[in-house]
């Protein structure tokens, strides 16, 4: 196995790209609060990396990353720039507050980028690279470099690129499978190829970067691992471009759980903050994750067959290859009714990841009395509803106060609301082709924001009749989307909240 240049060669080091690759998502936006308290988790995750954004895409995201690189310590901060001096310097000057800023720069390399998205030749396109990276080191120590597409870029060509861009100051060459491409076996021989072919390769640290267009995201990238390279570029959950990239906490546990297969090969990570950090993602990104998802579905260490519960209870080693708590899955049997106090949720919501202040515990507090006098037993999908109901990361120009609705066989469906904003109490009434239709047509009239609905759906949050319902919308407002989410046992109220939500995330952005 060929062995990269890095402080310690078995160290694999892990790049979390959550807040860039994973925010490119449609409907995954997150607001400059919410890209803080991910970053503060995943420097509590003790990443190596966070790739924060891509600073000269938009003004939003130029200050995310300059914040992030101002008050997070730990990792090395990173921001993306194409290969263009205006994209470099904005990057360099949005990463400048870190402890350790990291600039990674690309171009694509394939001959399907180069001739058609580029419209250059490939000796153009290395010539980009090279000034690209040289720009990028006269203005900050660390450059990562990728040639987009790698997977489909003709051997030799990489080759070269790989080498003049090493030779320009890249210390650390990532090549990405930005289609999702790549087979294991062909991706570890181009990784062993770039090892025997390239004449500088000792003086850079190789990374990869898989997406998972056909399911390939995770082996291709521990197959790299194996062949030698020593970074993984990866996220939570595996969100990312199209169908994601390689998830973080597959490919960290499978090189913990697999050590004999691994060797000395290991990462850093605080495993035992990966369960809280995907709920985090997921509840911030609105993108659940499949029950039977790898290490964070919620079936993932569930035992159903008798035959499995049977072993698992004489030794969980009999079906379970993983301990839950060593990925922070809390063995806590605690159940949460309308007798338990206030230290028994606070725990379990610590236990869940969410951090609140005191005025947001209040609020969810009091939410969770309301729904246990009437639920038997709140669950932990109940209360993450009432949190994601109840806390919200900016400030809400207008919070539900309440509604009534009447509806039903030969009635025209009218809709009261009354929301709050600062003092201010505002009521509406509408009627509509529906009870929805109703309500939402008198929040448009109360809050006086046009909103036009794109998508509208309904879910249980656990089972039985008692259940609560969450209502997600996607809304779209002067060319931007907006995605708000509302949950009570009434699904009309769940509605109303959800569209105040988009409205107010609307209302955050216009005014910043
Ligand atoms: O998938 C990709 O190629 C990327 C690059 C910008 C690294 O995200
Ligand atoms: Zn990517």
């Amino acid at each position: 196995m060929a062995e990269n240049k890095t402080a310690d060669p078995n160290k694999t080091h892990i790049f979390d790209t959550t807040l860039r690759d994973g925010e490119q998502v449609p409907g995954a936006k997150l607001n400059l609060h919410e890209k803080l308290e991910i970053a503060r988790r995943l420097a509590r995750l003790n990443v190596d990396v966070i790739e924060a954004g891509f600073p000269r895409s938009s003004p939003g995201d130029f200050e995310s990353v300059a914040r992030i690189a101002e008050e997070i310590r730990g990792p090395e901060i990173c921001g993306l720039a194409r290969a263009v001096p205006e994209d470099i310097e904005v990057c360099a000057e949005a990463i400048k507050g870190a402890e350790k800023p990291r600039l990674h720069t690309f171009i694509g390399t394939s001959d399907v980028n180069i001739r058609s998205q580029l419209r250059k030749t490939r000796d153009e396109a290395l010539k980009i690279a090279v000034d690209a990276v040289s720009l990028a080191r006269s203005l900050c120590e660390t450059v990562e470099f990728s040639p987009m597409d790698a997977t489909r870029t003709e051997p030799a060509y990489l080759r070269d690129v790989v080498t003049a861009t090493i030779e320009a100051g890249a210390s650390v060459i990532n090549i990405p499978d930005t289609v999702g491409y790549a087979v294991p076996r062909q991706f570890g021989k181009l990784i062993q190829y770039l090892f025997e072919n390239v004449p500088n390769i000792d003086q850079a640290r190789l990374s990869v970067h898989c997406h998972d267009d056909l399911g390939m995201a995770t082996i291709n990238s521990l197959t790299a691992v194996q062949r030698g390279a020593r970074q993984i570029e990866c996220t939570i959950n595996g969100v990312g471009e199209r169908a994601g990239n390689a998830s973080l906490e597959e490919c960290v546990m499978a090189i913990r759980t697999r050590q004999d297969y691994f060797g000395d090969i290991y990462t850093d990570i605080n495993t035992k903050e990966i369960m809280p950090i995907s709920r985090v993602v997921r509840r911030l990104m609105n993108m659940p994750v499949p029950p039977n998802k790898p290490i964070v579905g919620d079936n993932a260490f569930a035992h159903s067959s008798g035959i499995h519960q049977d072993g698992y209870l004489k030794n969980p080693e009999t079906f379970e290859i993983m301990n839950p708590a060593d990925v922070g899955i809390s063995e806590s049997k605690l159940i949460l009714t309308a007798r338990s106090g206030r230290r028994a949720l606070r725990h379990r919501l610590e236990e869940l990841g969410y951090e609140l202040s005191e005025e947001q515990f209040v609020r969810v507090h009091e939410r969770f009395v309301r729904v246990a006098d009437q639920k038997k037993e709140v669950t932990d999908a109940d209360l993450e509803a009432i949190v994601k109901d109840e806390t919200h990361s900016t400030p809400p120009t207008f919070l539900f106060n309440y509604m009534q609705a009447l509806s039903g066989t030969n009635l025209v469906p009218t809709t009261t609301i009354s929301v709050k904003r600062g003092d201010e109490t505002l009521e509406a009434s509408e009627t509509g082709n529906g009870p929805v239709d109703a309500l939402y047509k008198a929040i448009e009239r109360v809050t006086g924001v046009k909103m036009k609905l794109e998508s509208y759906a309904i879910s249980s949050v656990t089972g039985g009749k008692d259940a609560m319902g969450e209502v997600t919308v996607r809304v779209r407002r002067n060319g931007s989307s907006y995605v708000g989410v509302g949950a009570s046992p009434d699904v009309l109220e769940a509605s109303a909240k959800a569209m105040l939500d988009a409205i107010n995330k609307a209302a955050h952005e216009e005014s910043v």
